[in-house]
């Protein structure tokens, strides 16, 4: 893990700690701050960008323009430990479903632009390999395309499947590692368990790498619902 990982997160945690002190000694003095989304969503721009749209730090995702389905299993995954970053944990510990419900949609409802695609830094047959991967998967592995769920222009399906754009080739090889070591956990049936476990090491460098590379579409809002049936069954993408 690098320095940069750790510090980043403590230090966004230590002035969060203090915004808590100072409002609670401003609380005795002046009337109480109106309970706006903005308001709320403050403790989270530092490290998610000021409408969700993710900030230079390689493992901070994007958030806006994600279904709030999607958004809102993730804050749920995280407040009851099916997901692990010990910062996520601690802020979404004590909030109910509503207040994750509102947080949710007010993300998936932000749509700042997207970043501009990371140069590649891997060979060109990598890229290639994780190209077809995404768009035709691998029959002879049972790795179905990524695209089947992910949608064609890989901005997600609603209700809560991500879109795969605009996000960092290290923070999606994360995820994926996640799933196959157990630490991250989806509604079951857990597909991307079952998907990430048939990926090799090499395999997950190169979607990862792809992904990072792809510029988001004109229209970049996830596929209506159903409108694409789903190669493996996902729980929390009922059809
Ligand atoms: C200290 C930095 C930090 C703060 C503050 C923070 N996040 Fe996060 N958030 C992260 C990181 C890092 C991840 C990815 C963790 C992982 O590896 O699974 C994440 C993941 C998420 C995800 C899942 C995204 C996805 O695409 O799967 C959601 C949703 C989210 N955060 C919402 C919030 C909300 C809402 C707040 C404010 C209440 C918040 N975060 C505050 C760093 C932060
Ligand atoms: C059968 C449908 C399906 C297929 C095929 C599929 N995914 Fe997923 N994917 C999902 C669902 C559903 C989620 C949301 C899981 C959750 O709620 O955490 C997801 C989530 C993800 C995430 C998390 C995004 C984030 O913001 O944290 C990544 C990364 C991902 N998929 C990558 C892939 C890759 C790479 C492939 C192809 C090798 C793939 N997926 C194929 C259904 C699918």
């Amino acid at each position: 893990m690098s320095s940069r990982r750790i510090f980043r997160p403590l230090l966004a945690l230590l002035l969060i700690g203090c915004t808590g002190v100072s409002s609670a000694v401003q609380a005795q003095t002046q009337p109480k701050a109106p309970d706006t989304m903005e308001a709320r969503v403050q403790g989270c721009t530092a490290c998610h960008g000021s409408k969700g749209q993710g900030t230079d730090n390689d493992y901070f995702p994007r958030l806006a323009g994600k279904p709030a389905e999607y958004l809102f299993n993730q804050l749920q995954n995280f407040r009851e430990g099916r997901r692990k970053y010990p910062p996520m944990n601690y802020l979404v510990t004590y909030l109910s479903d509503d207040y994750l419900h509102d947080i949710a949609t007010y993300f998936s409802q932000q749509r700042p632009p997207y970043p501009t695609p990371t140069k590649p830094t891997v060979s060109d047959s990598t890229l290639a390999k994780g190209k077809e991967i995404v768009l035709n998967g691998d029959a002879s592995r049972q790795i179905p395309a990524c695209a089947a769920c992910h949608g064609k222009g890989l901005t997600g399906m609603e209700p809560a499947i991500p879109g795969l754009v605009g996000l960092h080739m290290d923070y999606i090889s994360a995820q994926l590692g996640a799933w196959r070591s157990g630490s991250r956990h989806a509604i079951e049936p857990d597909c991307m368990h079952t998907i990430a476990t048939r990926l090799t090491d090499a395999d997950v460098n190169a979607v990862a790498a792809w992904l990072s590379t792809q510029q988001a579409p004109q229209n970049p809002v996830p596929a209506p619902a159903k409108s694409l049936k789903t190669p493996l069954a996902c729980g929390s993408e009922p059809q």
